[in-house]
C-alpha cells in the first residue's frame, strides 16, 4: 500500500510572530519543516508541502529533490486541497509543519490503523483541563466531560477517496477529519503523543526543545582580546586578510576578533582559556591563523559535549574599517566554526583608550553554546 504525505506549511505563523512562516523557523538544527519531513519520510512514498505563496522556491531549495512543493491557499483547508490534487497514492497523511516533533512511530500507528481498513484515523490526547463552552459575553453555558474529549493532532490519515470526498465540498475545518465528520463518515482515533504539540507560539518552541534535549544546558561565555600595531607586519582581522592595513604584534597572526571569539567559547564551556589551550607553551601554535584556532577551538568545544549556539563579536579601533568587509568576516568566521550563527559589528572609542588613539585593534565577544 503506497502512502502520500501532505505536510500544511503555508500558514503565516501571526501568533509567533517571527515576521516570516512559522514552517521556516529554526528548531535545534533544522527548521520546523524539515523536522516534519523528516518524521514522515520513512513512511511516505510521495511528499508533498504546501507552501506560502511566494516562498515555493526558497522551500524547494530547503526541501530538496523528490519533494513536490505546491502553493498554498488562504486557509489550512485550502493549502489541503492544493497538495490533494496531486496525490498519486490510495493513502494520504496530512501532517501540519507546526507538529515537528511528531515521531516516526506515530505516523507508522496511523498507517497501521490504516491498513487494517480505517478509513480516517487521527491522534489524540487525553484532556487534562477541565473545559467550558461559554457565550458571547463570556458567561458559562456549560461544563463538558473530560473523559469524552480529546486534543486532535496530526499525521492524520485517510483513504485518498475518502479525503477527496470531504474536500470536495471546500468547506474550511481546522483539521481534516471534521470534514469527515461532517460527511457523517467514521473518524478512528489512537493514542497521541505529547510531543506532537503544536509550535503556535515561542514559548511552544522552548518546549518542543526539551524534547530536542535542550533543557537548561545553554551557557554563555565572554572574551576579549588586544593588540598594538606594529610595523612590517600583515593585518589579519576576523579571519581574513586586510592588504595595506598595518598589522599588529603577537604571537600568532594577532587576529584579535578571533581570538576574542576562542575566549568567549572556553569561557561557556569551562575549557580555560586562549593562553592554557594555545599559549607559548603549545609552539606548534605559533603565527597559527585565527581561522586555524577558531577551528581547534571548536573541536575542543565539541569534544566537550557542546554545540555552538551563536557567536557574535564587535571590533573596536579607529582602523580598519569593518562595514565594507562585513559579510566576508561573517562568512569566514562561520566557516571556521562549522557553519554556525555570527554577528559582526565594530566601533570606536571617540578617540580615547589605546585604540582611540590608534595604537591598536581590541575586540569583545561573547558565545552561546549548549550541552548535546
Ligand atoms: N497552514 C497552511 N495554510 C494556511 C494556514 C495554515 O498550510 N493557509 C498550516 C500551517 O503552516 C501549520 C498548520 O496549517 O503548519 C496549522 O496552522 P497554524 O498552527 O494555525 O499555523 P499558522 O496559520 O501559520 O499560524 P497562525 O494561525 O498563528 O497565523
Ligand atoms: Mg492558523
Amino acid at each position: 500500500m503506497s502512502v502520500s504525505a501532505i505536510i500544511a506549511a503555508a500558514g503565516s505563523g501571526e501568533r509567533f510572530g517571527a515576521g516570516y512562516p512559522k514552517a521556516l523557523i529554526q528548531l535545534g538544527d533544522r527548521t520546523l519543516l524539515e523536522h516534519a519531513i523528516s518524521a514522515l519520510a520513512p513512511v511516505a512514498d510521495q511528499i508533498i508541502v504546501a507552501a506560502p505563496v511566494g516562498f515555493e522556491q526558497q522551500i524547494s531549495q530547503l526541501v530538496g529533490g523528490g519533494i513536490t512543493v505546491v502553493s498554498g491557499g488562504s486557509t489550512r483547508s485550502a493549502s489541503v486541497r492544493n497538495a490533494l490534487a496531486v496525490v498519486t497514492s490510495d493513502f494520504v497523511l496530512v501532517h501540519d509543519a507546526a507538529r515537528a516533533l511528531a515521531s516516526t512511530e506515530l505516523a507508522r500507528s496511523v498507517v497501521t490503523s490504516l491498513q487494517s481498513g480505517n478509513t480516517a484515523v487521527v491522534p489524540g490526547l487525553l484532556e487534562v483541563d477541565t473545559v467550558k463552552t461559554i457565550d458571547a459575553s463570556g458567561r458559562v453555558t456549560a461544563t463538558l466531560d473530560r473523559s469524552e474529549l480529546r486534543r486532535i493532532q496530526t499525521p492524520q490519515g485517510f483513504s485518498a477517496k475518502a479525503l477527496r470526498d470531504a474536500h470536495a465540498s471546500g468547506k474550511e475545518a481546522t483539521d481534516d477529519a471534521a470534514l469527515i465528520e461532517l460527511l457523517g463518515g467514521t473518524v478512528n482515533v489512537i493514542d497521541g503523543e505529547e510531543r506532537a504539540l503544536k509550535i503556535t507560539t515561542p514559548s511552544d518552541l522552548t518546549a518542543a526543545l526539551t524534547y530536542l534535549g535542550f533543557t537548561n544546558s545553554f551557557r554563555t561565555g565572554i572574551g576579549t582580546d588586544a593588540h598594538a600595531f606594529a610595523t612590517g607586519r600583515e593585518l589579519w582581522l576576523a579571519g581574513l586578510n586586510w592588504p595595506g592595513e598595518e598589522g599588529v604584534d603577537g604571537h600568532s597572526d594577532g587576529d584579535v576578533a578571533a581570538h576574542a571569539i576562542c575566549d568567549a567559547l572556553f569561557a561557556a564551556t569551562g575549557l580555560g582559556d586562549l593562553g592554557s589551550n594555545f599559549g607559548t607553551d603549545r609552539p606548534e601554535y605559533a603565527n597559527a591563523s585565527g581561522s586555524t584556532l577558531l577551528q581547534q577551538t571548536r573541536e575542543l568545544v565539541t569534544k566537550a559535549g557542546y554545540a555552538i549556539s551563536n557567536v557574535t563579536v564587535q571590533i573596536i579601533g579607529s582602523k580598519p574599517k569593518i562595514g565594507a568587509r562585513r559579510a566576508e568576516a561573517i562568512e569566514a568566521i562561520s566557516k571556521a566554526l562549522g557553519g554556525v550563527d555570527v554577528s559582526v559589528s565594530a566601533t570606536t572609542t571617540d578617540g580615547m583608550g589605546l585604540t582611540g588613539e590608534g595604537k591598536g585593534i581590541a575586540a569583545v565577544a561573547s558565545a552561546l553554546v549548549y550541552k548535546q
